[in-house]
Formats: C-alpha cells, structure tokens, sequence
C-alpha cells in the first residue's frame, strides 16, 4: 500500500470485533510513530495503555463521572448500552504531553504530539488495527485524570480507542486542495 493510499483509506473505527490487539505489536507502531517532526527533539509524550481488568476498571470509572453528566438522562437500556460500547473497545492509548507555559513551545507540542498520533493511526491501518481518536470531555475532568495517572503540569491530548474491525465506514468527501489553494507568484 502507498503512503497516499493509506492516508485516503484509513478510516476513523467505532465498532471493533473481538479479535485481541497484541501490546507489543501496539508498542511496535509507536517505536514507528515517535519518528514524528518534534520541534527540539522534546519528543513531547508519553503513553498510558489501558487493557483488560485495567480497561474495565477505568472504564467503570468514566461511566460513574459521565453518570453525572452525559448519561444524565439516560434510560437503564441505553446506560447498559453505552456501557457494553466502551467495555468491548480491546484498548484504550492514553496520549500525555507535557505542557510548556510558553504558549509557542505549548503550540508546537501538541502539533508534534499530533503529528505522532496521525502516524500511529496510519501505521495502525496498514496493520489492519483500527483506531477512534477520542476527545470528550472527560479528558478534562479530574477524577478521570487522576484514575489513569495524568500528572498536574500535563495534558491528555487524546485518548486513542484500539481494536480489529470487520466493516470501516464510508468515507465523507473532502475540499479538494484547489478549492482551499491561494497563490501568490508575484
Ligand atoms: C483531534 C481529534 C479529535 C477527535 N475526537 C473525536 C471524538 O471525540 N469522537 C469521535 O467520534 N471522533 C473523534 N475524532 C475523529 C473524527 O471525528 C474523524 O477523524 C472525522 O469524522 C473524519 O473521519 P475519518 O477519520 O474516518 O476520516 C477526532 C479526530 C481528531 C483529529
């Protein structure tokens, strides 16, 4: 597969099958994807991985802090919905940086960090591992943070959800690069 067809193939994935994702093929992509531009050599991350009982243990957690907001109103059916949603992700990366008070070093951390995501995605992909890049709230709420041992000082950039899939969703059609191109050449 090409590195341009990989980028156009590769699919956001919210339904995974119940095939195990193997840690060390997991710590394999990231040995790749750390190979991502990083302003300084900061190399501005770190990894959390949650599986098995660990998984089921936060995941029991973020559904109590979300009992209190998001599934607020659910009904007993659709809270064991969503629980039997978040239970049979194989795994859940934690992507952690350090956050920099200078808010030009702040900036090119995250676009580093984010960098190396979108290679892990991708080398994922070419492994036939999906992926859902993952940004609810919770990534801000204390108790979640404290639960899988996010430091004061740093940031949960995103937490990545893991697994083998049988179908990817369609894809959406994007601008193409002529829409959104100004030249200037004089
Ligand atoms: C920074 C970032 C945060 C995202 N957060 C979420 C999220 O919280 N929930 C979700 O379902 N998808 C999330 N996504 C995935 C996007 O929704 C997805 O990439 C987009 O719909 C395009 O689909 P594709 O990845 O299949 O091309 C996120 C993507 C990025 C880059």
């Amino acid at each position: 597969m090409s590195i341009a067809s990989i980028i156009r193939e590769r699919r956001s994935i919210h339904e995974f099958n119940d095939k195990p994702v193997d840690r060390s093929l997991v710590l394999q992509l990231l040995n790749d994807a750390v190979w991502a531009p990083n302003h300084g050599l900061r190399e501005p991350w770190r990894f959390i991985y949650a599986e098995g009982e660990g998984k089921a243990r936060i995941m029991n957690g973020l559904l109590t802090i979300l009992d209190k907001t998001k599934l607020r109103d659910a009904t007993p059916e659709q809270r064991q919905k969503f629980e039997e949603h978040l239970m049979h992700v194989p795994a859940y990366l934690h992507v952690v940086m350090p956050e920099d008070p200078r808010p030009n070093i702040w900036q090119e951390d995250l676009e580093a960090v984010s960098a190396l995501i979108q290679n892990f995605q991708l080398l994922g992909w070419e492994q036939g591992l999906g992926m859902l890049w993952h940004t609810g709230d919770y990534i801000y709420n204390k108790q979640y943070r404290e639960m899988v041992g996010v430091q004061p000082g740093e940031k949960l950039v995103g937490v990545i959800r893991i697994g083998y899939f049988d179908d990817a969703p369609k894809a959406r059609p994007r601008k193409s690069a002529e829409q959104l191109f100004t030249v200037i050449d004089q």
